[in-house]
């Protein structure tokens, strides 16, 4: 089974969207991050089961039991209040326990697996119906900690079988373990990155080709030839050699392309790099064109999946962040264009 991660907003993509092309494909579970998030989409409609990757705070159980949402339970406290509130409501929700293998950050000690099960087996208002575990390393090189993780992670089902309970729906793979580690796909597996095309680490092999979802596009909207010795941007970091040809695209940081791209990122318009010359502006930003300026509102694209243009890990790594918190940031008076065929376009004006 396939869980897809659409959370902060589908990772930048459009929640509603993905979520309903992820149905259509045939996708068992969703996850999310809040509480926020998973009503946003039963609200679209969305009936799929909807996976809380992260912890609610007390006054959201009333819509997790309210909405069917599946929360990920790593203690006893809060299959206790979720029990009282699913009691008050007349209900009763599915819970998938958490494990904490190495990650530390959520989820349960392994060695309390066992216990935690059996007590949340006896409350009537929750249905254990999963378990789960998250890697921290899965996409490094060196295998010592997953491999640990895992091992870790079978101890704690069998403590859960010791006691005589079903695990249920077993999972743990995100994109990394996807695609390096086949022995940690159990049931199900929860890929986010990987599926909206990009390597979680660039020091991985590449077994699978991935192909971006995101386009970032938008367009020259002004051209000036100008001397050398012009000053371009806030600051006047940079100042141009020779004459050339500046021309200004009406994106910037307001629209969540990072200002750490100012005189080191690129853009490709016309099969050509254009450098990002000074500033990233909130919402523009210049390039520098050389003797052959590109026609008055070419398309550029910022990032991408074009052969010979920048991508977000491009991206990623010239800003020292990985390719998630790129399209992440993209910011929502983007307009997004969604295109059938292969890949989901955001375009600046
Ligand atoms: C619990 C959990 N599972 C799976 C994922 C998906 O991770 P990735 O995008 O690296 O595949 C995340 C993302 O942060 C997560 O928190």
């Amino acid at each position: 089974m396939l869980c897809l991660a659409v959370k902060a907003d589908a990772y930048g993509h459009g929640i509603e969207e993905v979520a309903a092309t992820a149905v259509a494909e045939g996708v068992e579970y969703l996850a999310v991050a809040t509480v926020d998030e998973a009503v946003q989409l039963r609200h679209a409609g969305i009936e799929l089961p909807l996976l809380l990757y992260s912890l609610p705070n007390p006054t959201e159980l009333e819509e997790i039991v309210a909405h069917r949402l599946t929360p990920l339970v790593g203690d006893a406290h809060l299959a206790e209040t979720l029990n009282q509130e699913c009691r008050r409501q007349g209900a009763t929700i599915d819970i998938h326990l958490k494990v904490d293998t190495g990650m530390g950050r959520i989820g349960c000690p392994p060695s309390e697996t066992g216990r935690l099960a059996k007590s949340a087996q006896s409350l009537p208002g929750v249905r254990l119906r999963g378990v789960s575990t998250h890697f921290a390393a899965a996409d490094d090189r060196d295998p010592a900690l997953t491999r640990t993780q895992l091992q870790r992670f079978e101890r704690a089902l069998e403590a859960i079988r010791a006691e005589g309970i079903d695990p249920g729906v077993i999972h743990a793979a995100n994109s990394g373990a996807v695609l390096q580690y086949p022995e940690s796909y159990y049931h199900m597996v929860r890929p986010g990155l990987a599926a909206y095309g990009y390597y979680p680490s660039q020091e991985m092999d590449r077994p699978l080709e991935l192909r971006p979802v995101m386009e970032l596009r938008s367009r020259i909207v002004f051209l000036k030839e100008v001397p050398a010795g012009t000053t371009i941007s806030y600051g006047a970091t940079y100042r141009t050699e020779r004459r050339t040809w500046i021309g200004t695209i009406p994106c910037g940081y307001g629209d969540g392309y990072n200002r750490l791209l100012s005189n080191s990122g690129t853009v490709l318009a016309g099969g050509r790099r254009l450098p990002i010359v000074g500033r990233v502006c909130m919402d523009q930003l210049m390039v520098d064109c050389g003797s052959t300026p590109p026609e008055l509102y070419a398309e550029v694209s910022l990032f991408g999946p074009d052969a010979g243009g920048p991508d977000a890990a491009e991206l990623a790594g010239l800003c020292g962040t990985i390719p998630y918190e790129i399209t992440c940031n993209i910011s929502k008076r983007v307009p997004r264009i969604y295109s059938r065929d292969s890949s989901a376009q955001s375009r600046a004006r």
